[in-house]
């Protein structure tokens, strides 16, 4: 039976980065995936341009039921230090928006990168390779994989989430984490877009492709989220980052408010309007809004979309404002695991170190990445997550060997 320092499940940003590192420090390690290919993920993020991570990365960017868990990894290893790891690589990038940086070329690059330092780390990397059961064995594990057993003193978790099933996710990291005693978080689809009632979005359905910016919120107290981002019409209900970032914070039955005055002071804009302008208020709003959703808004709200601005009372024009800044809707739900970019939810992070992400009920087992409840914001953030929590478990992992 072959013997490892450490086997890592999962090639995916964590386990590919953790393997690396692992490697390099001198370790015996493994790495191992059920998928047929390396970092699908990675491959399709950022549409194709892998959005690595966001300069500005903060603990208050991520959402998990233990808010304080993930500042130690991510103090510990920085977006500046995985940009001084791309520059190394002579990977060309840009920022595009809001701290967000993408290769200027392709997604590859990373993954390529990722696999030339498990080079370095002289990493053992079996693919596909699936992992029908692990257990205890001496001061160590045993797994029983496709490739026949393998034992090592230490296991890394890293097989991410649930979203987008058909390149290679599954549970089995909570599967895993609650075999050895572990609790779960309970996982939703997030960073996803949002569904509404076939009936009550029918007026909405003809505005699929319009997109603006506006003010998003939901949730209140410690679980309340708020955003100024685009929103994008979709035939179902709605998408765009604003959405797919209020969709992390977003309950089922709780209600969304929109302002689709983006912040702007629509009351004084308004009154000014009435004062000096002669057209409807259909028109007037769409001086602000998209026209076609001046329309369907003002028909959904029941307001006379041909009455002239100076026929408006101050009280209305006030309610008006308000209704504008307010918009507010009751999801149905999600579009689901198929179109959520990650996993809220995750493996409890009150049973795991936050320095070295190792089981605190388990010792020599270690989860890292989106299987853990530690999901970021739409920008980057979530490969953040994945680098800084792989950086402190290889660390941990060299300084468990060597301690022995
Ligand atoms: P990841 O999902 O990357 O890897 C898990 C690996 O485990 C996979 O290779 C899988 O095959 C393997 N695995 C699963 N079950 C297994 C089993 N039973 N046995 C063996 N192997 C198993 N984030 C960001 O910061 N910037 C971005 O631009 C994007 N863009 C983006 C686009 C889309 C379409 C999606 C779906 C997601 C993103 N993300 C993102 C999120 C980001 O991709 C995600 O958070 C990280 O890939 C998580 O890294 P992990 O290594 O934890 O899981």
């Amino acid at each position: 039976m072959q013997t490892f320092d450490a086997v890592v499940i999962g090639a995916g940003a964590a386990g590919l980065f953790c393997a690396g590192i692992a490697g390099q420090r001198g370790l015996k390690v493994l790495l191992l995936d059920h998928a047929e290919k390396v970092a699908e993920k990675i491959r399709i993020s950022g549409g194709g341009r892998c959005n690595f991570t966001n300069r500005d990365a903060l603990p208050a960017n991520f959402l998990s039921a233990n808010p304080d868990f993930c500042r130690s990894a991510l103090a510990r290893y920085t977006p500046a230090d995985f940009i001084a790891l791309v520059q190394r690589h002579r990977i060309a990038f840009h920022e595009k928006h809001r701290g967000q940086l993408f290769c200027d070329d392709s997604s590859d690059q990373i993954i390529t990168m990722l696999l030339r330092e498990m080079e370095a780390g002289q990493v053992q990397h079996w693919q596909p390779c699936a992992v029908a059961a692990v257990r205890t064995a001496g001061d160590g594990f045993e797994l029983d994989t496709a490739r026949g057993p393998v034992r090592s003193r230490q296991v890394v978790v890293a097989t991410g989430g649930l979203s987008i099933p058909k390149i290679g996710a599954s549970d089995f990291g909570y599967r895993l984490a609650r075999q050895f005693g572990h609790r779960i978080v309970e996982t939703r689809p997030a960073l996803v877009p949002l569904t509404f009632d076939a009936a009550d979005w029918a007026p909405f359905v003809p505005l699929a492709g319009v997109a603006l910016e506006v003010g998003i919120h939901t949730g209140q107290g410690r679980r309340a989220g708020r955003f100024t981002e685009d929103l994008l019409f979709t035939h179902r209900g709605l998408s765009g980052p604003a959405v797919l970032q209020i969709s992390t914070y977003w309950r089922p039955g709780e209600p969304l408010q929109i302002d689709l005055g983006a912040g702007q002071d629509l009351a004084t804009q308004l009154r000014e309007a009435k004062s000096l302008s002669r057209r409807q208020l259909g028109n007037e709003l769409a001086q602000w809004l998209p026209q076609r959703l001046a329309g369907a808004w003002l028909a959904q709200q029941q307001l006379p979309a041909e009455r002239p601005m100076p026929e408006l009372r101050d009280r209305d024009i006030e309610r008006l404002a308000q209704a504008l800044a307010r918009w507010t809707l009751i999801p149905n739900g999600t579009e689901g695991y198929r179109k959520a970019e990650v996993t809220a939810g995750g493996v409890d992070t009150r049973e795991l170190d936050s320095r070295s992400l190792a089981s605190k009920r388990q010792p020599g087992l270690f989860f890292i990445g989106e299987v853990v409840d530690v999901t970021g914001w739409l920008g980057g953030y979530n490969f953040q997550w994945a680098w800084a929590s792989a950086a402190a478990c290889a660390g941990a992992l060299a300084a468990g060997i060597k301690a022995q």
